[in-house]
């Protein structure tokens, strides 16, 4: 077997791409070793940037997210028992958000291929990327019992962050970056319509909580908790109770209702430099992981793949590696914004234990100053609706 670019993973990095250079008339197999309804069914985040809502409309899958998607123009910091708006449409020149699951791009994505016929592999098993440093690298697999080898002139590692790609860059070649924070996020998926229109990141004592909403009878709950928390001790009862207590406010009520889903995820940052080796690229969160405070993850994927994307397109249509040489250190420029503007929210709204007041005291001081001056408050919009250029 041959084509142009071997995709490994079929999460949004490795399914937009494959849009993406079908459109530029690239071939692509994209190989994907869970199946189409895990993949379909994942729970994952569902704030899009106004740039990625912008991409997959432009690739011709955004149809379903223009009719369901919700257009939000604010979102609001809780902390010391008030609630406060942060306008981001106002302080972004009319920039918004759109709130469509991940899950749901996935499912566009993977139906635009399908129905495209074009190759999208499920349950590939055993894959494995060689020759990385030549010019025909490989991907060999198993496929329905059958070990198959698939020859490329480019391969992009989409495979996240438990992938095989990034791991078979030989020693030496990357350099890592990361931070574990000491706690995780325990989240629930609700069927209730939402309490509130906006989003809502709420600081507490007890630790932080985050009202979210999927559409308009379908609510997202999380709050902060140990990264190793035992789900089992979490009733549902529990969660409510610790919901009603973070999120509370006096004259308003978190509206209940049946838990369809829970779990809990731990926090990282992480980032590896450069994001290729040879004919190998990384995109997505094979490449780099941001706490999920900041909705940055799934922006960021969509980000890498574009400007990787553009690179393949020059490469083929004139020859010239240029653009592909210059993918990593592109691509990096926003990746590390995001990682400080989700390690910025991440600290500014975390509980950390041990009691320390003095960090306690400036979380509320920066809260203050990024509710009421006018200049903190863009600054927080404009990274959160994803800054134009980087
Ligand atoms: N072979 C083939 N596929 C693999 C392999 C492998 N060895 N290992 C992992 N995969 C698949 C996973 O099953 C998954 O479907 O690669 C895909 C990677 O998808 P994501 O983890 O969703 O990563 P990405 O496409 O980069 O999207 C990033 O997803 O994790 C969230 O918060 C993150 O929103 C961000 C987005
Ligand atoms: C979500 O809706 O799942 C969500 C929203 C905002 C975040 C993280 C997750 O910062």
């Amino acid at each position: 077997m041959r084509t142009q670019v071997g995709i490994v993973g079929a999460g949004p990095a490795g399914l937009t791409l494959a849009q993406l250079l079908h459109r530029e008339g690239i071939e692509s197999v994209v190989l994907e070793d869970r199946s189409r309804e895990y993949v379909e069914q994942r729970i994952r985040a569902g704030v899009l940037e106004q740039g990625t809502v912008d991409l997959l409309v432009a690739a011709g899958v955004g149809d379903r997210l223009r009719r369901e998607g919700l257009v939000h123009h604010g979102i609001e910091l809780q902390f010391d028992g008030e609630r406060h708006r942060i306008p981001l449409s106002d302080l972004t020149g009319g920039r918004t958000i759109v709130i469509y699951g991940q899950t749901e791009v996935v499912k566009d994505l993977v139906r635009a291929r399908l129905e495209a016929d074009l190759p999208l592999l499920f349950e590939a098993a055993d894959v494995t990327v060689s020759d990385l440093d030549s010019e025909r690298p490989r991907i060999s697999f198993t496929h329905a019992s059958r070990a198959h080898e698939l020859e490329c002139d480019v391969i992009a590692g989409c495979d996240g962050f438990h992938g095989v790609c990034r791991p078979s860059i030989p020693a030496g070649v990357l350099r890592e970056y990361s931070r574990e924070y000491p706690f995780g996020w325990l989240g629930i998926l609700a069927a209730v319509a939402p309490s509130n229109d906006e989003l809502i990141y709420a600081h507490h004592e007890r630790g932080f909580a985050l009202l979210s909403l999927r559409s308009p009878e379908l609510c997202r709950l999380y709050i902060q908790c140990r990264p190793d928390e035992d789900l089992a001790a979490w009733s549902d009862e529990r969660i409510w109770a610790e919901l009603q207590l973070r999120l509370g406010l006096k004259g308003w009520t978190l509206a209940e209702g049946p838990v369809l889903e829970k779990g809990v995820t731990g926090m990282r940052s992480f980032v590896v430099e450069p994001m290729r080796y040879g004919r190998l690229f990384l995109a997505g969160d094979a490449a780099h992981i941001v706490p999920p405070t900041g909705a940055k993850g799934l922006n960021l994927a969509l980000h890498d793949v574009r400007v990787l994307a553009e690179a393949l397109v020059s490469w083929y249509e004139t020859g010239s590696s240029a653009l592909l040489d210059a993918y990593s250190e592109a691509s990096l420029q926003r990746v590390w914004r995001a990682e400080h503007f989700s390690w910025w929210m991440t600290q500014m709204l975390h509980r950390s234990d041990g009691g320390d007041d003095f960090g306690l005291k400036l979380q509320l001081s920066q809260l203050r100053y990024v509710t009421t001056s006018t200049a903190a408050a863009t600054s927080l919009a404009e990274n959160y609706v994803g800054l134009e250029q980087v």
